[in-house]
């Protein structure tokens, strides 16, 4: 039997097997950010996952720019989400949520006119649909203050709080991607000249702070955190990715995590792969993404490379991903045509095969 098919404990869950579902923005919650009905058939359709992490889910509404994803910081948004728990441990499945703040990539449109915030002003490269038109381009965004900073530590761990309350399993904090945590960890974007930006040791102190709150909110079993040290979405970059996080696994470690989750796809040139640096100064759980096939996943667990593998396109358009690996059946393709659209239309119609 494959190694994909074996258990896995982290933290406190015992998940029956190691095939886990990457975290996939869809935007189809309503528009005050609340999981619907279709979310939670959705999520019920992939309980078979050992885990399910669910979509980047944001912590404030400051922190939401992205039409239709979902929020947990409003009660609302809170029974939303015990919809989608309930169905997922009705089907005998595992679910984290991902706990977002998008920084300087929330469009003014989302914020009355108002600048969003940053660790540094500095912009990022791209753009997004808003409420008032599609492709409309990040703006320059203003430096938090210290007090905005602790106060946005503080949305992380009661977005938490409110997780566990809905009755999911977990969280996993998005520090990747170009969003804000990242946005103080790579120093192409965080210019700052306090304890908060610098040395790598100050550019890590907001991650680091997100994950003591939340940690000592809802305990560090059920938390996990998600990293990209080498993608450059919305432009951003740092001059030593090795050096900045091989010290972010380092500060990791002192917390006892369910698991820290990476995203990168292996490079043609391996030497530049930095998961396997990752891999060595990490003692917890590292779930690798990026790319994987049934037999590259394989062999990546079975080399040690990671404990489990995360899938994100695979799982949107196979729902019984788990059993399609298992009987080696053909696997079907994700239409990105759909990927944001906002009815069951590339979403729940992807069918379980016929067996
Ligand atoms: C439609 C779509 C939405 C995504 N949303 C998120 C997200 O909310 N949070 C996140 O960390 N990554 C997100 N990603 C990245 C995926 O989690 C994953 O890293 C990526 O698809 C690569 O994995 P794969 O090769 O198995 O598809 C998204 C990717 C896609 C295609």
């Amino acid at each position: 039997m494959s190694i994909l098919f074996t258990p896995l404990t982290i933290g406190k869950y015992q998940l029956k097997n190691r095939i886990i579902m990457a975290p996939l923005t869809r935007g189809r919650a309503t528009d005050g950010g609340a999981p619907n009905a279709l979310m939670a058939e959705y999520y019920a359709q992939r309980a078979t996952a050992g885990l399910i992490i669910a979509e980047a889910t944001a912590v404030s509404k400051n922190g939401l720019g992205w039409m239709n994803a979902p929020g947990l910081f409003t009660d609302q948004q809170q029974q939303g989400w015990k919809k989608v728990a309930d169905a997922v441990h009705d089907n005998d499945g595992r679910i984290f949520v991902q706990l977002w703040h998008m920084g300087s990539t929330v469009h003014p449109d989302f914020l009355n006119g108002e600048q969003p915030v940053s660790s540094s002003s500095v912009k990022q490269q791209g753009a997004l649909k808003t409420p008032k038109g599609r492709d409309r381009e990040f703006v320059v965004p203003r430096a938090l203050s210290k007090y905005e900073i602790s106060e946005i530590v503080s949305d992380f761990a009661q977005a938490a709080q409110r997780a566990i309350d809905a009755g999911l399993d977990g969280v996993e904090i998005h520090a990747a991607n170009g969003f804000l945590i990242d946005q103080f960890t790579r120093d192409s974007v965080n210019q700052r000249e306090d304890e908060y930006g610098g040395s790598v040791g100050n550019r890590l102190r907001f991650m680091t702070e997100v994950v003591a709150a939340v940690c000592k909110q809802i305990g560090s079993e059920k938390v996990g955190i998600r990293l990209s040290p080498t993608n450059s979405v919305w432009g951003i970059k740092d001059s030593n990715p090795k050096g900045t996080f091989t010290s972010a696994v380092e500060k990791l470690n002192e917390f006892n995590l369910a698991y820290i989750h990476v995203l990168e796809p292996k490079p043609v040139d391996q030497s530049l792969y930095l998961t396997t640096e990752l891999r060595k100064i990490y003692q917890g759980n590292l779930l690798i993404n990026g790319g994987y096939t049934k037999e590259s996943a394989n062999d990546a667990l079975v080399n040690n490379e990671g404990d489990a593998v995360t899938f994100g396109g695979h799982f949107i358009a196979n729902p019984d991903l788990v059993n399609r690996f298992r009987l080696g059946a053909a696997l079907a393709v994700p239409d990105s045509d759909t990927f944001y659209t906002d009815s069951e239309k590339g979403y729940t119609d992807y069918l379980p095969m016929e067996v």
